[in-house]
């Protein structure tokens, strides 16, 4: 496959291309340090430990997280939520969580609701994906253990005030945790000053990193129960899951190989700064919304350019399925976007758009403006095509 010719715009579902260190640092820990860490006491096995450990490093650093051992690794976002989920709450405990998140946040939620009894609230945001946070704050009663939101929405790019809602959390004795899916190297993340009592990130996306990898920030104050246990080379004679982190949270052998990479793309992000990263994506989305927003029979999801945002592109185009531009799309223009429902049916009940689904662009710090007027070109013309036809 010729990939030089893809314009790729899925980077809110995996980032692509990734920074060159990254596969070449994969490769280099596939060499030479590929061996089980923290099992073992021989050369490579303790390579093994500090390649893990270096990306806990650079991972702390670049949330201003004081101890990188208070971050457990995980295969994604989604085991991340789900070990913040089902180890914090417990039968009883009210949940807070809006109408933007994403079914790695919701399913867990509506599976502890059936299965221990707990009760969850979703706050209902506008069709531009904004929280009021006076109704989130409305909600908050004395069984309120935690509020769960969405750093940016993956449907709509919409950013989220996390640090007002952690005041709001903080203020009322609610542990905080955000799903950074949409935001992880690419907005200033600061867990101390924003008040994140768990922050869940995928490695794959802003990270610039490969799939299985990603993690969980866990405050120091928390103990949550494991959701898995395993061996993790420490306490082995005990029959308990140890209380030593990270150990408690990461039972199994790592996924060395991808941390080497993934910790190779947070360095390329700390480099360049996630201030640049932002202000990057954002012109070139500005660009493609300007560009679109100009098309007759187009109609843009989500807060305008003129906001502050992600760089998340749903749209819808009249007279096409958006399963079916987005197919037009890769054969007939090879460009990659998403369409359909984005794992948010939440999100689109929001943005109302339950029933048709949209088309999803996502540039990335990669795309290169020609690739956004390519994009905007083909949309125009498969437009045209249509009323011709018609
Ligand atoms: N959650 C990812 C997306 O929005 C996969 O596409």
């Amino acid at each position: 496959m010729n990939t030089q010719s893809i314009i790729y715009m899925d980077n809110a579902a995996t980032s692509w291309p990734k920074p060159p260190g990254v596969t070449e640092a994969m490769k280099r820990c596939m060499r030479e340090a590929a061996a089980n860490p923290g099992r073992g006491s021989h050369e490579m096995a303790v390579r093994a430990s500090r390649v893990l450990f270096e990306g806990r490093k650079a991972l702390a650093r670049l949330f201003r997280i004081q101890n990188p051992n208070d971050i457990a690794y995980a295969l994604n976002t989604t085991q991340a939520l789900n070990t913040a989920l089902q180890g914090l709450l417990k039968p009883g405990d009210h949940v807070i969580t809006t109408s933007l998140e994403h079914n790695s946040v919701r399913r867990p939620l509506e599976a502890l609701r059936r299965k221990i009894g707990i009760e969850v609230s979703y706050v209902q945001t506008n069709a531009q994906g904004t929280v009021d946070l006076s109704k989130l704050r409305q909600e908050i009663h004395s069984r309120t253990k935690l509020i769960a939101v969405t750093h940016s929405s993956n449907l709509l790019g919409t950013i989220t005030p996390v640090g007002d809602v952690g005041a709001i959390a903080k203020a009322h004795g609610v542990k905080l945790l955000v799903d950074a899916a949409q935001s992880a190297g690419v907005l200033d993340i600061d867990v101390g000053a924003m008040g994140i009592d768990l922050l869940a990130f995928p490695g794959h996306k802003g990270l610039m990193g490969p799939q299985g990898t990603g993690g969980l920030y866990i405050h120091p104050d928390l103990d949550l129960e494991p959701l898995m246990y395993g061996g993790t080379g420490s306490s082995s004679e005990s029959p308990e899951q140890p209380t030593a982190r990270p150990d408690r949270y990461e039972a199994g052998t790592q996924n060395t190989v991808g941390i080497a990479g993934l910790t190779e793309g947070v360095k390329f992000v700390l480099a360049e700064t996630t201030e640049r990263i932002h202000r990057r994506e954002l012109e070139l989305t500005r660009q493609l919304m300007e560009g679109l927003r100009g098309i007759p029979g187009v109609t843009l999801l989500g807060p305008g350019p003129e906001t502050e945002r992600t760089a998340i592109v749903s749209f819808l185009m009249e007279g096409f399925d958006p399963s079916e531009a987005s197919f037009i799309l890769d054969r007939q223009f090879g460009i990659a976007v998403r369409s359909g429902f984005h794992c948010t049916p939440l999100g689109h009940q929001s943005a109302g758009t339950t029933e048709t689904g949209a088309v999803r662009a996502s540039p990335g710090y990669f795309t290169a403006e020609s690739e956004i007027v390519s994009l905007v070109e083909a949309v125009k013309e498969m437009m045209a095509t249509l009323r011709k036809t018609n």
